[in-house]
């Protein structure tokens, strides 16, 4: 496992064939860098990955999906395997996303499942937690990390399997951050929590993103928190110049 940061851009449902070029964009600015200071990985909308995986292959750049089902085949109208994602190129799946969670219900024995299913496709999942505004002023917010690391994340789970995403619901395309010192706290209480799900051993050395309004101008405060090992991001992942400058800010 690489020690760069690894910065991950999820374009949610954005992006037509036209948004090659920023794909392009990026490709090329990586490979300007030489050896570029951070790992990148791209998850477009399902309709771009088999393209995006063909253009990246020959690049540094990593590609990834935004879900997939608990199944590897079967009668399940309008959703994809994580087999079907391996087969279209993909590298990586982003599960338990709090849009997942909150428009489609998704609970924590569902994203379990679904990396599962993630494992035997050989991708990596990418496991998302993260409480709500609410629940943070009410001071839940470890209450709820744990029951969601410990409900989301499979016992077969391993640092090379599986990456936890640290994302504080009221953060995500508000503009809200919480403070290095809050990014730190709960990603130091996720790395200690990994250890009560998994064990001592099996869970040192996991990837830990934060992800919730991370843009060019915060980043290097978001990349210089304690256990916080790249970023997951949305908005500013879109155009390739503030991505770019999101993966050389350290
Ligand atoms: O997956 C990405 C997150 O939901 C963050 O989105 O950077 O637009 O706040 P955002």
């Amino acid at each position: 496992i690489s020690t760069k940061p690894l910065i991950v851009g999820n374009w949610k449902m954005n992006g037509l064939r036209s948004a090659t070029g920023e794909l392009h964009k990026l490709i090329n600015g990586l490979g300007e860098q030489g050896s570029p200071s951070a790992e990148v990985m791209i998850c477009p909308p399902l309709t771009l990955v088999m393209a995006f995986s063909h253009i990246a292959s020959e690049s540094e750049l990593q590609i990834g999906a935004q879900d997939c089902h608990t199944e590897i085949s079967g009668a399940y109208t309008g959703d994809v395997s994580a087999e079907m994602l391996a087969d279209a190129g993909a590298s990586a799946v982003i599960l338990g996303h709090s849009e997942r969670r909150s428009y489609h219900g998704e609970r924590d024995r569902d994203v379990r499942d679904k990396a599962r299913a993630a494992y035997r496709a050989g991708l990596q999942a990418i496991i998302c937690v993260g409480e709500t505004e609410g629940q943070r002023r009410l001071g839940l917010t470890f209450d709820v990390l744990r029951r969601q690391l410990h409900g989301s994340v499979p016992a077969s789970a391993t640092r090379r399997n599986t990456i936890v995403a640290y994302e504080p619901v009221w953060a995500i395309g508000t503009g809200k951050t919480p403070t290095r010192e809050e990014i730190g706290e709960a990603h130091n209480f996720i790395a200690q929590e990994l250890g009560s799900v998994l064990g001592g051993e099996a869970s040192a050395g996991f990837r830990i993103l934060y992800g919730g309004s991370v843009t060019p101008d915060n980043a290097a405060m978001v990349l210089s928190a304690m256990d916080v090992h790249g970023a997951l991001v949305g908005g500013a992942s879109l155009k390739a110049d503030s991505l770019l400058a999101i993966a050389s800010a350290q």
